[in-house]
């Protein structure tokens, strides 16, 4: 079976559904593939800290509504250690930005509904899937789903497939340069049934390890403990995973409330980049060329830039023949996606307990914590990192340029 179509894109994560949905704004042809099936893609439960710049986005291609509804906007978080808190005031801080909470499978959720909705095709359970004659203008992707043998040519293959897909490995060896960077920790994440023990996020250092209490509405909590790289989900009773919050998150006169324990599963942290992000007329975009360790909120964030400005410089190509945003791409990313990387890592090391740090490296990190929460500069620094840096061209290099 052979079919033809302007972007193939491999992969229904929120990198492939948005592109997606910006092309068909902008009247061009897509197909996406994706390897699993819709309930798959919308049960798992993922990151849920939307930048100022992702909530536009998204409510440009017409998926805002059920987001603006049901989502919260926070205009700061706090960061707690030895016992106090220290709320940082973003907003303040950038000038009115903020951040919105909002579930990643929600926006899949609303992002696969408005994709039905256009009649454009989404392929679920799509197997063995190969993209081939990268080098041309005519490349093709080749997949079997429910037995038959499909291929689909098209003029531009969109690699949205995540961090386990196979596009990024269809760059050659020689071409492809990877930077890598493993923590000696994971975090084990509890969704709960319960109302937030707070009004914006808690960051919290601690010497047994960092806990995150986030949530997902005014309902439901969404709450993290740093464990062992390799530790086993088995190993944690929820009546131990509450433990570890209360003792990680204690604050004098506060409480955090308890609720049935919905998800439970761990994450292992790394910061990963591949470098260039094009080759030929395929293009990587989100967790298919980057990973960032969640600290810093920015995995979706990032995702979102990279089809944004993949979206803009294919609008420009199929209407006018300008190949000039698509010349930019690779390197107009990796501009933002390394300033995630920096901030992703700041974020982790400041707030960790890294086993391998000696009696140093923690006075180093405390020393982190207190300019941050006594430093209106490094308070400003850390939130406009946070809320997002405004989507910039590759030329603009200096303070101005924006
Ligand atoms: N063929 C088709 N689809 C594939 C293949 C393949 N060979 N391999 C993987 N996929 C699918 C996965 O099943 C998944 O649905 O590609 C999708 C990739 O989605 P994500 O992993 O969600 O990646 P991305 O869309 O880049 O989203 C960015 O931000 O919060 C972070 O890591 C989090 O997923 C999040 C990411
Ligand atoms: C989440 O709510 O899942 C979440 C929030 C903030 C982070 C990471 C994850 O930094």
């Amino acid at each position: 079976m052979s079919e033809r179509t302007q972007v193939a894109i491999v992969g229904a994560g929120p990198a492939g559904l948005l592109l997606g949905a910006l092309l068909h704004r902008h009247g061009l042809e897509s197909v996406i593939l994706e390897a699993r099936s819709r309930e798959y893609i919308e049960a798992r439960i993922r990151a849920g800290v939307l930048e100022q710049g992702t909530v536009d986005v998204l409510r440009e291609v017409g998926v805002g509504e059920r987001m603006d509804r049901e989502g919260l906007v926070h205009s700061g978080i706090y960061l707690r250690f030895d016992g106090s808190s220290h709320h940082i005031p973003m907003s303040e801080l950038t000038g009115g930005r903020s951040v919105m909470i909002y579930g990643q499978t929600e926006i899949v959720k609303d992002l696969v509904a408005h994709r039905l909705q256009t009649g454009m095709p989404l392929r679920f359970e799509c197997h063995a899937v190969t993209v081939d004659r990268l080098s041309s203008d005519q490349p093709v992707v080749r997949y079997s789903q429910g037995g038959t043998d499909h291929e689909l040519e098209c003029n531009i293959i969109a690699g949205c497939d995540g961090f386990h897909g196979v596009c990024r490995g269809a760059i050659p060896a020689d071409v492809l340069h990877v930077w890598e960077r493993e923590y000696p920790f994971a975090w084990l994440g509890i969704l709960a049934d319960v109302g937030p023990s707070t009004d914006e996020l808690i960051y919290a250092q601690h010497e047994q390890g960092f806990a995150l209490h986030s949530m997902r509405s005014l309902k439901v909590s969404r709450l993290y403990i740093q464990v062992e790289p390799d530790d086993d989900i088995a190993n944690w009773s929820d009546q131990r995973v509450w433990d570890q919050l209360h003792a990680r998150l204690a604050s004098e006169g506060w409480e955090l409330n308890e609720g049935p324990v919905l998800e439970k599963s761990i994450t292992p942290m790394r910061s990963f980049v591949a470098e260039p992000m094009r080759y030929g007329s395929l293009f990587l975009a989100g967790d298919a060329a980057h990973i960032v360790p969640p600290t810093g909120a920015k995995g979706l964030n990032l995702a979102v830039a990279d089809v944004t400005m993949l979206g803009e410089g294919l609008v420009e190509y199929f209407g006018s023949g300008s190949d000039a945003g698509l010349q930019e791409y690779s390197d107009r990313c990796l501009r933002r996606v390394w300033r995630a990387q920096h901030f992703s890592w700041f974020m982790t090391t400041m707030l960790h307990t890294n086993p391998r740090d000696d009696d140093y490296g923690r006075r180093l990190q405390r020393s982190q914590l207190d300019y941050v929460c006594s430093s209106q500069a490094a308070a400003a620094s850390l939130a406009e990192n946070y809320v997002g840096l405004p989507l910039t061209r590759a030329s603009a290099t200096a303070l101005g340029n924006g």
